[in-house]
């Protein structure tokens, strides 16, 4: 799966996310808290909708079964090579005809004022330097009455929460842990490459934005691992970390993880 995907652009370096799109992103969510949003949010009135920042189409393809069965999508993606795997996932998922993919900057939506019923993303503004400029944009290309919709984390918490199962070390080392998380969250943002928790940001930028009728929900999503790893999700989670480790990876490169850790106010040694 990973082989498949892990190719590298014109410049030589892999393109955005590469690390992320294997086959455990197919279980982030669970179905009945999807379908739950689908009615709360009335999504199977939207005909036209948006997925900035679709990367291989994961996110809108989801949600097809709470999407009007006549409904079509567009998915925008600043990399060239996500648009071809995410319209060829989109085939393969019988969507082809509906579900078509573009090259376009989240900053700088390639459509014009009031096309879409509905527009959305996930982990999309995590990347933005200026996840306002984006969320302006979205809010252009949306019809007077549409919706948007953004599911974005904060992955601090996460890690806070993963912590919680090394309780055999030292609680200094615990928190040296999150204490570098934080330095390397910090300094990827000061690089500009966006903040990686903004999830509990995002109301607040659309109540600034002017909107009025916001509603916020965690996702109800556990990750079990346990033994013996037998299901399906638990073995893409397995294959996963197994992978990461014998690459010594860590969600980062080392090189990308050294510039945020310095940017952050890390120091080298
Ligand atoms: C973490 S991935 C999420 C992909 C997809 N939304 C999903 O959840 O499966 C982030 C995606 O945003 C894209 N991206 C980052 N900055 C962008 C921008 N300014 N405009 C368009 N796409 C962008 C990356 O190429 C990558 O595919």
């Amino acid at each position: 799966m990973f082989g498949e995907i892990m190719n590298t652009n014109e410049s030589g370096k892999k393109p955005h996310s590469a690390e992320y799109f294997g086959e455990e992103r197919d279980y982030w969510w669970n179905q009945d808290f999807l379908e739950l949003m689908g009615s709360r949010l009335c999504l199977k009135e939207a005909k036209s909708i948006l997925d900035v920042g679709c990367g291989i189409g994961h996110w809108g393809q989801v949600l097809t079964p709470y999407f009007a069965k006549d409904a079509q999508l567009v998915g925008i993606d600043r990399e060239q090579e996500w648009i071809e795997k995410a319209s060829e996932r989109a085939s393969r998922l019988g969507l082809g005809e509906r579900y078509r993919y573009q090259l376009g900057d989240a900053t700088k939506i390639p459509f014009e004022a009031d096309t879409f019923d509905l527009v959305t993303c996930q982990t999309l503004l995590i990347h933005l330097k200026d996840p306002v400029v984006g969320l302006k944009e979205m809010l252009r290309v949306l019809k007077p009455g549409g919706r948007v919709l953004f599911a974005e984390p904060n992955n601090f918490a996460r890690l806070t929460v993963a912590s919680n199962l090394s309780k055999e070390l030292p609680v200094d080392q615990v928190v040296e842990r999150l204490k570098f998380d934080l330095i390397v969250q910090r300094g990827k943002e000061a690089l500009g490459l966006g903040f990686n928790s903004i999830g509990d940001f995002v109301p607040g930028y659309l109540n600034e934005l002017g909107l009025r009728d916001i509603a916020v929900y965690l996702s109800d999503k556990a990750v079990p691992l346990f033994p013996p790893y037998v299901s399906k999700e638990q073995q893409a989670s397995v294959n996963l970390l197994k992978d990461w480790v014998a690459r010594g990876f860590v969600g980062w490169d080392r090189d990308e993880l050294f510039s945020y850790f310095t940017a952050g106010g890390g120091r080298r040694e």
